[in-house]
């Protein structure tokens, strides 16, 4: 998609003096003491700060926290612990400022954060006039924030509608590259794996897919409506029998173009859902009717594996059994580490996804981790997202 990039604005010296507004989505988990417990939205953030404070920009940066009422801010919703952790990761300070929609005093070369975004009055519903006044504030808008990108907030939509100009950040150009190269022109074959509770939750990523994809491996509760459609007995597994006619759909699309969505042979089961239950591998065929599928079995695992290291485009989606549970994440762990061994270009998302790659230690050996929970899922769906939309159509008006 052709937008304007922060980074040609600043190759075209058009940023040195000037206000910039940067969204960025430094939307990270925190616990109950409100400490951040995974940092890597704040970590992607920090190239394009950088870069306009480099540029000698007078910088700007906000972000949604939560989902916090408009107009109530609470303690738990300030941004103040991703200031601080910002500024370790930038070695300078980073001022908090709260209340800033009127106005913000911020010189060339300094660096301000704007408290939660999404306690501002019409965030949400992108009100116009709160847009218009965001607008003001800058004389660039730099949309850097792909996590929110499927959202048309003020922050993310509107802003960019009336800003003097509107732009992607690196983090945002670079995800929309990443994932332009694996759904629009991948090297073949192409391999995506969407696995995850519900069939339900992402039926219209799996029908987006079986058009383009050579290979859709399946997994969790997904893969056992799957193997209700194909026949197999699942025992008291988690699927959806509503949706068996949706799976068979997906499965007869792919039949028809030559591809396939693999079926289990093989699977991990116990008879309770609990970190000490017995696993025991049984032939897809041979689940009881008191049986849980927990996880794909070592057999399926490997015949996945294999065609994992053959591919040349993989597109990863959530763990294939319940990871979390030791006995039943041998299956993820296979996936994770073929994909690791494998030469394809992989690209990951969803937080999940993100969970298990960081268990097996494999981040360096992903060819893309996406900042995208909902966005990288939309953009799956083929969905294009209102955010990087506005940016294109501004892109097409200068
Ligand atoms: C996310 O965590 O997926 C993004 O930050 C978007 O958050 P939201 O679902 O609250 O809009």
């Amino acid at each position: 998609m052709n937008v304007i990039r922060f980074s040609d604005l600043i190759a075209a010296g058009r940023v040195a003096g000037q206000r910039v507004f940067i969204r960025a989505d430094l939307n990270v988990p925190q616990d109950d003491a409100g400490n951040i417990t995974e940092d890597t939205r704040i970590r992607a953030s920090i190239p394009c700060i950088e870069q306009a404070l480099k540029a000698g920009a007078a910088v700007m940066v906000t972000s949604h926290l939560g989902r916090p009422t408009e107009g109530e801010f609470k303690p738990a919703d300030s941004l103040a612990p991703v200031a601080k952790r910002m500024a370790e990761l930038l070695g300078r300070e980073v001022k908090l400022v709260a209340d800033w929609t009127g106005g913000v005093t911020v010189a060339p070369g300094e660096l301000v954060l704007l408290e939660n975004c999404r306690v501002n009055k019409g965030e949400k519903k992108n009100d116009e006039a709160l847009a218009k006044k965001l607008a003001a504030l800058c004389d660039i808008f730099v949309n850097d924030a792909f996590g929110t990108a499927h959202r048309a907030e003020a922050t993310t939509y509107g802003i960019a509608q009336f800003a003097p100009i509107a732009c992607a950040g690196p983090l945002l150009a670079a995800e929309i590259d990443a994932i332009t190269q694996a759904l629009a022109t991948p090297t073949r074959p192409l391999i995506a794996i969407v696995a995850g509770s519900k069939v339900s939750t992402k039926l219209t990523i799996l029908k987006a897919l079986s058009d383009k994809v050579d290979g859709l491996i399946v997994g969790g509760g997904i893969a056992n409506t799957f193997m209700l459609a194909a026949g197999l007995k699942i025992g008291k597994s988690l699927a959806e029998p509503d949706l068996v006619a949706d799976a068979r759909a997906v499965i007869d699309a792919m039949k028809a173009r030559g591809a396939a969505v693999p079926i289990p042979v093989d699977v991990v089961v116990a008879k309770r859902f609990a970190a000490d239950a017995e696993a025991t591998v049984k032939a897809a065929a041979d689940v009881a009717d008191d049986d849980l599928i927990l996880d794909i079995g070592p057999q399926t695992a490997a015949l996945l594996a294999e065609q994992l290291k053959a591919a040349g485009t993989i597109v990863w989606n959530g763990p294939v059994g319940v990871f979390e549970f030791d006995a039943f994440a041998h299956g993820t762990e296979t996936i994770a580490r073929a994909i690791a061994a494998s030469s394809a270009f992989s690209i990951a998302g969803g937080g999940d996804t993100l969970a298990a790659i960081a268990k097996y230690g494999i981040e360096k050996d992903v060819g893309y981790i996406s900042t995208g929970g909902g966005a990288f899922l939309e953009i799956l769906e083929g969905k294009t997202l209102p955010a990087i939309e506005i940016l294109a159509k501004r892109a097409q008006e200068a």
